[in-house]
């Protein structure tokens, strides 16, 4: 028989391991999506193993044919836990950490610490500490106080910390004000153009305890079109050149970052990672000819891109309001603690109702949160008649959603769950409400 209109419409949503099972329910990693919901409770952010660790390969075999030798790190802002630190050590990723807390993180997962970077727009003596103490594989250089503080401090125990410089290529890609990090206008690194990069080039290779590997940048965040990246390419292959002839570097290393966007929404349509690939590696390796430069060795950063679209959240449908010839309010148990990117970029997401995935979507909701604000999840998400007790499924939630959670309102942050053949594991325990008070101190004289 068949599908109609509609059910095919889902059937075009679904990314990684998710299908609709016999039982017309959104089944992920062989687990149906409203046992996990019952099981572990909502809102429950939900981990698809094998979509994770098939992104993983699928960009280290783009670039290894294309480009062998290329390091991939998993930049660990976009999701970090122990669990998914294994999971990137197991896959063989490096692993970019951004503050002292993502360290220890990575360090107590057991992750090897030659493979990791280390980047920061300020970061702190004791991090730097960190850094040395624990022989992190690179440190990104953002600023001329702290290429001053990490000689110092490198000195003083007598180690050499192998560094990128961090530049600004001057790129802007088209994605949010907030995600764009590679325009000259930015606090980011230094800038490619005006003397910035070169004067910090010539500070580093003055500096005994640091060794400059090569140059790294991040143009930006959920950029859909290559042609930044190209562009970005080939302007760090010319700042490589020309460091070379101003100052005689041997340049290593280039990292371009991460960035590469994911699909939120079916009409969004990503470059695969082969197409990434062929494109960045095609643009480098072109200008490397041209400016007479042997290739450095490649390394990325993507986040987003690996574990963005392997990740979903499940909430629990609660009040259903409609507004007389308006719009349908649904309301769910999360809000915008446990995703604040729709309030933040305006970000725009897709849902499936779980537990009746294979019904035809005929009707047209609003999806809120339940915080004491306007926090609009999802405007016009079409869905089958919905009702309180229904589980509704937000795909494409694995980047920069459990990462960026509060507890505004005091609500607990939800708990995670890795899905894998059948099998769902907890890898982060959901908040008490013991644990939203455990930091707090009353002094004595407000005692009762
Ligand atoms: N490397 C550096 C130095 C970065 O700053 C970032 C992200 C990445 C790599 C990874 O980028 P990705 O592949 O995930 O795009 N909170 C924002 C995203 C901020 C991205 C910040 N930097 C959001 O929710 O959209």
């Amino acid at each position: 028989m068949l599908a109609s209109a509609e059910e095919r419409d889902v059937r075009t949503m679904l990314l990684g391991t998710q299908r609709i099972n016999a039982q017309g329910r959104l089944e992920v990693g062989g687990c149906d999506t409203v046992e996990l919901a019952q099981q572990f409770g909502t809102p429950l952010y939900v981990l698809d193993e094998e979509c994770f660790r098939a992104n993983c390969r699928a960009y280290q075999q783009a670039f290894a044919v294309r480009c062998p030798g290329t390091v991939i790190s998993y930049a660990g802002k976009a999701l970090m836990n122990l669990a998914v630190c294994r999971i990137a050590d197991q896959e063989g990723l490096g692993l970019d950490v951004v503050s002292a807390g993502e360290l220890h993180t990575a360090l107590q997962a057991g992750f090897p610490t030659e493979r990791l970077l280390f980047h920061g727009a300020n970061k702190s003596r004791e991090e730097l500490e960190m850094v040395i103490a624990h022989r992190v594989g690179r440190v990104v250089l953002d600023s001329l106080e702290e290429i001053v503080a990490l000689q110092e401090l490198a000195a003083a125990r007598g180690a050499v910390v192998e560094a990128l410089l961090r530049v600004s290529p001057g790129v802007t890609a088209d994605t949010h004000y907030h995600i764009q990090t590679g325009k000259t206008d930015t606090k980011f690194g230094f800038s490619m153009v005006g003397g910035a990069g070169e004067e910090a080039v010539a500070r580093v290779m003055a500096t005994p305890n640091i060794a400059l590997r090569g140059f790294h940048c991040h143009i930006g965040s959920q950029i859909l079109d290559l042609e930044p990246f190209e562009q970005a390419g080939r302007l760090m292959v010319d700042f490589a050149a020309d460091m070379r002839e101003a100052t005689g570097l041997e340049v290593q290393d280039l990292d371009i970052g991460g960035g590469l966007g994911v699909r939120y929404l079916p009409e969004q349509q990503p470059p695969s990672v082969e197409q990434f690939a062929e494109a960045l590696v095609k643009a480098i390796t072109l200008r490397c000819q041209e400016r007479n430069l042997p290739r450095p060795r490649l390394l990325l950063e993507p986040g987003r891109s690996l574990v963005g679209e392997a990740g979903l959240t499940l909430y629990r449908v609660g009040i259903v309001k409609e507004i007389a010839g308006l719009r349908t309010y649904v309301t769910v148990d999360g809000s915008l603690a446990d995703n604040p990117r729709p309030a933040l970029y305006g970000a725009r997401y897709d849902a499936i109702v779980a537990n009746k995935a294979a019904q035809p979507r005929t009707r047209k909701v609003t999806v809120s949160g339940r915080s004491c604000e306007t926090d609009t999840l999802i405007v016009d998400l079409h869905t089958p008649e919905i009702t309180a007790g229904d589980v509704l499924a937000v795909q494409t939630t694995g980047a920069y959603n459990y990462a960026m959670a509060s507890n505004y309102n005091r609500f607990s942050r939800p708990a995670m769950a890795l899905v894998a053949s059948g099998r769902a594991e907890v890898i982060v325990e959901r908040e008490s409400l013991q644990d939203l008070v455990r930091m707090d101190r009353v002094p004595e004289r407000l005692r009762r």
